[in-house]
């Protein structure tokens, strides 16, 4: 199989539409600014691949994907994607849904979907020769770009707001990032970046504003093809910020829909926090995305001007999709569903697809007999500060076994008894 670069026909903008060539320094749209999109000759990648084809390729990474990807080099080690996809029956009953699947991508090397675009971009700073690769990021975008460049022996500086999730500064550390931490906002720390970036020359894989981040986010939608058996989702829940995620979704399955591999694409429903819902906005909306305050307890999403916002309204109306905005309180209390009735340990972000998910099916905008895929994309363990607000706490004991208190079942309700008063069962 060719890789995908020997396909690429240019880049498309998704203001203008304007067409220009795949050069070393492309980011934006050089008429209007706006994000672009790479096309590839999609009748010659047909005539050179197959879903045969594919079956029978044994990687089990989003490389196995390399006709539909940008770039030469691929690197392999650690291994990204090809996350699990499971049915959540428990969680779907409780939803009065008959068919619901997770796909868990905290289950990635950094922990969080990040590292889909992260081995895409740094697989193109490899082909073109690039020592250092920069980046703005809430946290995982960051962390993930720290460990690929540390796979690949590439520097990694990267921006953050200074409020970022411990766990995540710890990642970027641990991995070998030069760590900026921006006393303000993870716009700012993005504005911040793209203009030393200018001003400096230094590649930057900034979400949206380079193309090649949604080149590696499309990777989540092959696989779900695949793995649900070439069985298309009537649904996928996605949780948005700035925008990219959503837009990669949406280009994976169009993009196997054009190449016959699928013949029909899900909707796409895209959730977004109260605070931070310019997404949601445009769509009920003219479609044009304008700045909110971008103030969530999801920190991955807590984003005031979506980056990537003009694909993400045109990928989700393409799909005949819809948003839906949920509450920190629901957010939270998500976390705690998803871990209880799904086994999945979700940051605040990922479970915000769960949160979003139910306000949807409660307003009755999902069918009980539609298929749909919950996106996890980040790993609890991420932010533990957030979900203690709501997991409760342990209790201390003395290491005295005849002090040993326990809860057991009393009918419907719980009480504490001394562990030497209770029946074996209990
Ligand atoms: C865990 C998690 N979920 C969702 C998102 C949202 O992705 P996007 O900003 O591309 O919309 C992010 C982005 O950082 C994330 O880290
Ligand atoms: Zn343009």
């Amino acid at each position: 199989m060719k890789s995908g670069l020997n396909y690429v026909c240019g880049l498309r903008c998704v203001g203008c539409s304007a067409v220009c060539p795949l050069t070393e320094n492309v980011y934006t749209c050089p008429s209007c600014g706006e994000n672009l999109q790479i096309e590839y000759d999609y009748d010659a990648v047909c005539r050179q691949w197959s879903r045969d084809e594919l079956e029978r390729n044994p990687d089990r990474s989003l490389w196995r994907y390399q006709a539909l990807y940008p770039v030469e080099t691929g690197i392999t080690a650690p291994p990204v994607g090809w996350t699990p996809l499971f049915r959540a029956d428990r969680l779907g009953e409780s939803l009065k849904l008959s068919s619901l699947w997770i796909k868990d991508d905290g289950r990635n090397p950094s922990a969080s979907f990040k590292d889909r675009a992260s081995a895409v971009v740094l697989s193109r700073a490899c082909d073109i020769g690039c020592d250092l690769v920069t980046g703005a990021s809430t946290g995982n975008a960051g962390s993930s770009t720290a460990v690929l460049a540390a796979a690949c022996g590439i520097r990694a500086r990267i921006f953050i707001p200074h409020t970022a999730p411990r766990a995540k500064v710890a990642q970027l550390l641990a991995f070998g990032a030069e760590v900026l931490a921006v006393e303000g906002t993870y716009d700012q720390a993005f504005d911040l970046c793209l203009s030393a970036t200018e001003r400096f020359g230094w590649y930057n894989r900034n979400t949206g504003y380079n193309p090649f981040t949604r080149e590696g986010k499309k990777s989540v939608s092959f696989e779900i093809c695949e793995q649900m058996g070439w069985q298309v989702p009537d649904l996928v829940v996605v949780p948005v910020g700035d925008g990219n995620i959503i837009s990669g979704v949406w280009k994976g399955f169009a993009e196997f829909q054009r190449i016959g591999f699928i013949d029909r694409v899900p909707r796409l429903l895209a959730v977004q926090a109260d605070g931070s819902d310019a997404v949601v906005r445009a769509l009920e909306g003219d479609g044009k995305i304008r700045p909110v305050s971008g103030k969530t307890v999801a920190d991955s999403i807590s984003v005031s001007l979506p980056r990537d916002g003009t694909a993400a309204v045109q990928a989700i109306r393409s799909s005949g999709g819809i948003g839906v905005r949920v509450g920190d309180a629901e957010i939270l209390g998500a976390i705690i569903e998803l871990a209880r009735g799904a086994g999945v340990f979700a940051e605040p972000a990922a479970a915000a697809s769960l949160a979003g998910l139910k306000k949807a099916v409660s307003c009755g905008m999902v069918a009980s007999n539609e298929t749909v895929v919950l996106l996890v994309t980040g790993n609890g363990l991420k932010d533990i500060a957030s979900v203690m607000k709501v997991a409760g706490e342990p209790r201390i004991i003395p290491p005295d076994p005849e002090k040993l208190v326990l809860y057991c079942r009393s009918g419907d309700e719980f009480r504490v008894a001394r562990a030497s008063e209770l029946p074996h069962s209990d």
